[in-house]
């Protein structure tokens, strides 16, 4: 089933299956939330904007939409939502979230490196940790090139490299002190550390990202780095919230397609 998958995407199929169940609280919260919120911080919409307010008649698109919710909130603004994601276990917890919920999203099992969707079907695309980190970033980015219209928007929050060079090579919780060069971002294998082992993800640099969406034909509208609110507290996925206060664990882009 897993045959012609390029190896990151088979390994992170296998991860996320394996982990789905670990998911499903954090999806059911995340669907019931009335207003986005966004990241590990779970930074409200009104601070960063990542979705269109009024998204009447727009046709979206969620790329590694993991149990659903982003999804959720778009059909709750008015669009015409697809969705793919990679493991089907995740997908099955999206599936019965959506019919408690009354909601239709046409939800996709596949890889968003290689979208099942003709060219030109969609007004906005959004992925938050999904494609954004989880997929090879070039290829990722030029299929959701490919199926935006021109003038659709593309909206994403990953994890921010300046988290990635202070993450121990292990895998364990960011430090205060430089772990990792800032030339050599890009890809990360997590498959053989002793920290919660599994998964292959993707951080370029910023100018690495400039330079492909320059290459493959987006325009950058915004960049955000969200700080984590003052009530944040512990650890969320290696960052501690006090370190997220003091420099920035996440980053949203915002393009449109040329
Ligand atoms: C952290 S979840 C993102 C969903 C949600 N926003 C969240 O933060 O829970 C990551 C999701 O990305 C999916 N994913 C990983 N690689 C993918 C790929 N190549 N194509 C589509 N989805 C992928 C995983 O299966 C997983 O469900």
């Amino acid at each position: 089933m897993n045959k012609g998958l390029p190896g990151h995407v088979a390994e992170n199929r296998r991860y996320w299956d394996e982990m789905a169940d670990e998911w499903v609280e954090r999806g059911e919260i995340a669907w019931a939330r009335e207003e986005p919120a966004w990241g590990r911080w779970h930074v409200p919409e009104a601070e960063i904007a990542m979705l269109p307010g009024d998204m009447t008649g727009l046709d979206a698109v969620e790329l590694g939409c993991g149990t659903g919710y982003v999804s959720a909130w778009m059909v709750r603004r008015g669009a015409s939502v697809s969705a793919i994601d990679n493991s089907n276990r995740q997908l099955a917890t999206a599936r019965r979230l959506a019919a408690e919920h009354d909601i239709e999203v046409d939800f996709r099992h596949g890889n968003a490196e290689s979208l099942p969707w003709p060219d030109d079907s969609f007004d906005f695309a959004v992925s938050e940790y999904g494609a954004s980190i989880w997929c090879e970033p070039s290829a990722w980015l030029a299929e959701a090139h490919r199926v935006l219209r021109p003038g659709g928007v593309l909206a994403f929050l990953g994890n921010h490299p300046m988290a990635a060079c202070c993450t121990p090579p292990d895998g364990s919780d960011v430090l205060t002190s430089l772990q990792h060069p800032w030339f050599e971002l890009g890809r990360f294998d997590w498959t053989e550390v002793e920290d919660d082992p599994g998964g292959i993800e993707f951080c370029p640099s910023i100018s690495g990202w400039v330079k492909l969406f320059r290459e493959i034909g987006f325009l950058i509208d915004d960049f955000r780095e969200p700080r984590a609110p003052a009530s944040s507290k512990g650890t969320e996925f290696n960052v501690s919230a006090d370190w997220a206060r003091r420099w920035p664990s996440e980053y949203v882009w915002k393009l449109h397609r040329r």
